[in-house]
C-alpha cells in the first residue's frame, strides 16, 4: 500500500493533548481512520478521533490494545510542561515517560505496525552547546557526545536510541522528530505545564496597557518557535518520508524573550513594561535549529513566522480568559520555554 493511501489506520497517542489534537484533525481532514489514545480528554474542543480510549499508556496491555489493527502509530504521549515542570520531578517524568515508550514502541512492533513515530524533543541536546543567546544552531548529529536536559531530555535520547535498535534488530520502520518549542490555539496556557509564547500571551491577556509582567531570567535567553499547522505538516512529511534517523523540526527565526514579549504586546495592541526574575529557571541560554537536514529530506521547511502565528494563539487564549482584559488579575510568573 503506498505511504499516502488515504484510507490508513492511525492511532494518535497523546491525543487530548496539544499537538496530537491538531494532528487527529489533520489526519481525519486527509480521510484516514483515527484511533486517539491519552489518559485525558482533550480540554479545549472534542478529539475528532474516530475512536477515544482513554487509557493510561504506562500500563502494557493498554499500550497493547491502543496499536491493535493500527497500519501506522504516532506517538506524542508524554509527561511534559514548560521549564519550571521539567526542571522538577526528574524522577517521575522519566519513569512515566520510560513505560509509556518502551510499552509503545514494543506493542506496535508486536502488533506488525508499518511505521511508528517518536517525538523527541530539543532537549535531547548538549546543554554545553547553549550557553550563549547568539547560538550556534544545532544539528542533528550535534546531540552526541551526549549531554541531554536532565530527565525529560535522557529518556528522549534513549528512547530516540531504541528505536534505531528496532530499526537495526527487526527492521521495525521508525521515524523521530525533534521538536523546537511549538505554540499555538488549543495549547495548555496556565497550570504550570504551559511554555513561553501560552505563559507570556496569558500574562498579556490579563494585564492592562501600562501594567508591569514578570518574566522569567533576564529576557536576553533567546529560542525558535514554530506555529502548529508548520508542525503538523511536517511531522504527516516526516511519516511519508524515507528517513528514520532523527529529524529537527523548528524554525530558525531565533527571537530573545523580551522580543517574544514585545511581539505578544503588539498582538494584543498593549504596551507592558517587563519586569525580570532572575530567580527563575530559564533553561538553557540560547537554543535554535539547524534546518539543514530537513530542508535536505522534506524538501520544505516550517514557513509560519512569529509575528503571524502569534495572533490567533494570542486571540484564542484571550478568548479563554474572557476577552479583552475582562480577567485582570496580579500577573504570576512567566514560564521560560525549554
Ligand atoms: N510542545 C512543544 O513545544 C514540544 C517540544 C518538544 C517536544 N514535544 C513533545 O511532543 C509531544 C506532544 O507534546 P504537546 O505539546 O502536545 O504536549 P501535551 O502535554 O499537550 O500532550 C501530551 C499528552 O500526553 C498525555 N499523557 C501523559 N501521560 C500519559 C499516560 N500515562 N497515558 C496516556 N497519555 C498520557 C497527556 O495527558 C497529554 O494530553 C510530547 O511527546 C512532547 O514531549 C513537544
Amino acid at each position: 500500500m503506498p505511504m499516502h493511501s488515504r484510507d490508513k489506520k492511525i492511532l494518535v497517542t497523546g491525543a487530548g493533548g496539544f499537538i496530537a489534537h491538531h494532528l487527529t484533525s489533520r489526519l481525519k481532514k486527509e480521510g484516514h481512520w483515527v484511533r486517539g489514545a491519552d489518559i485525558k480528554l482533550p480540554e479545549y474542543a472534542p478529539s475528532s478521533a474516530d475512536e477515544f480510549l482513554k487509557i493510561d499508556l504506562r500500563d502494557r496491555e493498554n499500550c497493547a490494545a491502543a496499536v491493535e489493527g493500527m497500519d501506522e502509530v504516532y506517538h506524542l504521549a508524554a509527561d511534559m510542561g514548560g521549564i519550571g515542570y521539567i526542571s522538577q520531578s526528574h524522577a517521575e517524568i522519566t519513569l512515566n515517560n520510560t513505560r509509556m515508550d518502551v510499552g509503545m514502541i514494543e506493542a506496535a512492533h508486536r502488533a506488525s505496525v508499518q511505521r511508528f513515530l517518536y517525538s523527541s524533543s530539543a532537549c535531547v541536546y548538549p546543554s554545553h552547546l547553549q550557553h550563549e543567546p547568539d547560538v550556534v544552531p544545532l544539528r542533528e548529529e550535534d546531540a552526541f557526545p551526549a549531554a541531554p536536559e536532565e530527565g525529560y531530555g535522557l529518556e528522549k535520547l534513549y528512547t530516540e536510541k531504541l528505536c534505531e535498535y528496532f530499526t537495526q534488530d527487526y527492521g521495525f520502520e521508525t521515524r523521530v522528530v525533534r521538536f523546537h518549542n511549538v505554540y499555538g490555539p488549543l495549547g495548555t496556557y496556565d497550570g504550570g505545564r504551559e511554555k513561553a509564547p501560552a505563559a507570556i500571551a496569558r500574562k498579556v491577556a490579563r494585564a492592562r496597557d501600562g501594567d508591569e509582567i514578570e518574566i522569567w531570567g533576564d529576557g536576553l535567553q533567546t529560542r525558535s518557535f514554530m506555529y502548529i499547522d508548520d508542525c503538523v505538516e511536517g511531522l504527516v512529511r516526516l511519516m511519508r518520508s524515507d528517513y528514520a534517523l532523527p529529524l529537527n523540526l523548528g524554525t530558525d527565526e531565533l527571537v530573545t524573550i523580551d522580543e517574544l514579549v514585545d511581539i505578544v504586546s503588539a498582538a494584543a495592541g498593549k504596551r507592558l513594561v517587563k519586569r525580570h526574575d532572575l530567580s527563575r529557571p530559564q533553561g538553557v541560554r540560547g537554543r535554535n535549529s539547524d534546518n539543514t537536514r530537513l530542508r535536505e529530506v522534506l524538501g520544505w521547511e516550517p514557513k509560519i513566522d512569529l509575528r503571524t502565528g502569534i495572533v490567533p494563539t494570542y486571540r484564542w487564549i484571550d478568548k479563554q480568559l474572557g476577552g479583552a482584559g475582562a480577567h485582570h488579575a496580579p500577573l504570576a510568573a512567566v514560564a521560560a520555554p525549554r
